[in-house]
């Protein structure tokens, strides 16, 4: 069976931790591809509310392997706060594995995502100040220091060195900014690696035969396509590839074996950070939404822009990851709207047109074209089939499908695991 890979199919916080945990209960193995702890996957199970960054979310299913690929950006005293705070609740982890390929996310990392952003000024890309794009930026440069070396101290000891007399210098001559002192980072990375150890390794042969015997593999996306180095709202996008092909390379897997592309939807569209967004609501309803839906940043804790659903936008991510099926998340927080709208197209200088333009500036400029339907109201939370869904959200939804292409395998009503409508059944 199936390799499975779960991607954000907007600009994030779409709903994904939910969905993947829903399936990671039958993954013999959940690898995390890409980004680094500027994700927040929220996970409702049995065990209470979980905000996950870094650790896959088959991490809950002890039999589980859990892997942090090569494509993942690594901070390693991130990933020690969250797996502390998930033995502190009882969840083991000793069916974590992390890459050797993965690359450092490093404390001067995040001063120059700082920096970087400060300079900007208006022009600010509204990172989540992680140090994720710097991280990448290394390793893009040939630069950049990797989980592998985390298992050799000396040569780790060295290579820190060299890397924080390079960073200094750009930090001085870029942004005038004071040095960075050396001492107290290498003293926290020496005892991170040393409590890292035990969980570094080379998964890419392990993974290679578990796939070649047929288990089932799910691969985590982080992020959503609308924010892709190549495809998204550049330059306000992330630094990885959170696209099933960008998901595959990260977790070292070969297209040939990827059997199921889910693309996870929420019911509306929500945005951090700056960069256009044609349908945001800067009125009382988004408002509404952002309350109901409680949109605030799960590593950030800012407040999501908020906005109708933008079907322009999602044929984007349908074209560049030929989705399977898609998982509709959080149709219950619309509950309660006398209407609700998708945005069918844009109109640009008075021409309509049904593709995203490419610049932002001129994505900016482009007015959205709805198509309103009836609201509806009451709990949906109880719903377990579709039927049992008041008739308007029925009709929402079978409208949303028809204009994306692509059906809908799962409509999440609540946060809970169990609160799904399952409309088909995953390989
Ligand atoms: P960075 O990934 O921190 O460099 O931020 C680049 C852009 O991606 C900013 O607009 C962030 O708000 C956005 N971003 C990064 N990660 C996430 C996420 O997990 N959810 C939503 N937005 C994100």
């Amino acid at each position: 069976m199936p390799v499975v890979a779960v991607v954000g199919g907007q600009w994030g916080d779409e709903g994904k931790g939910k969905v993947i945990d829903l399936f990671a209960g039958e993954a013999d193995v959940v690898v995390r591809a890409q980004g680094g702890d500027n994700a927040g996957h929220t996970v409702v199970n049995s065990r209470g509310r979980f905000a996950l960054h870094l650790v896959p979310a088959g991490i809950f299913h002890p039999r589980t392997l859990c892997i942090i690929g090569a494509g993942v950006a690594l901070n390693p005293t991130i990933l020690l706060e969250e797996m502390d705070a998930l033995h502190q609740r009882g969840v083991e982890t000793s069916n974590l594995v992390v890459s050797e390929r993965a690359h450092l996310v490093l404390p001067y990392h995040r001063q120059i995502d700082q920096a970087q952003e400060a300079a900007r000024g208006k022009a600010a890309i509204g990172t989540t100040g992680r140090g994720i794009g710097p991280a990448y930026a290394d390793k893009v440069g040939r630069v950049g220091l990797r989980a592998a070396d985390l298992l050799d101290e000396s040569h780790l000891r060295a290579r820190l060195r060299v890397a924080v007399e390079q960073k200094n210098d750009f930090l001085r001559r870029m942004f005038g900014a004071s040095p960075i002192e050396l001492a107290p980072i290498e003293a926290e990375l020496m005892s991170a690696a040393a409590r890292l150890r035990p969980y570094i390794a080379d998964p890419t042969p392990r993974l290679a035969s578990l796939v070649l015997a047929g288990k089932t593999v799910l691969i985590e996306g982080a992020h959503g396509v609308l924010l892709d180095l190549d495809y998204g709202t550049y330059p306000f996008v992330t630094a990885s590839s959170p696209a099933a092909a960008g998901l595959l390379l990260g977790a070292g897997v070969g297209p040939r074996h990827l059997s199921h592309t889910v693309g996870v939807f929420k019911a509306y569209q929500t945005r951090v950070g700056a960069g256009p967004m044609p349908t945001e609501l800067d009125d009382e309803v988004g408002e509404a939404i952002r309350t109901a839906g409680q949109e605030f940043g799960t590593t950030t804790g800012r407040p999501r822009r908020c906005g109708w659903f933008d079907a322009v936008a999602a044929r984007l991510a349908v074209d560049v990851n030929a989705f399977d099926s898609i998982a509709l998340t959080r149709l219950d927080i619309l509950s309660g709207l006398d209407t609700v709208k998708i945005c069918t197209a844009y109109e640009l200088d008075g021409r309509r047109i049904e593709t995203m333009p490419v610049r932002p500036d001129v994505l900016a400029r482009c007015l959205p074209v709805y198509e309103t339907l009836q609201g509806w109201s009451g709990l949906l939370e109880s719903a377990r089939s579709f039927d049992e869904l008041p008739l308007a959200a029925r009709e929402y939804v079978k409208t949303l499908e028809a204009l994306v292409r692509v059906p809908i395998g799962l409509i999440g009503v609540g946060a809970a695991r169990d609160e799904s409508i399952l409309m088909r059944s995953y390989p």
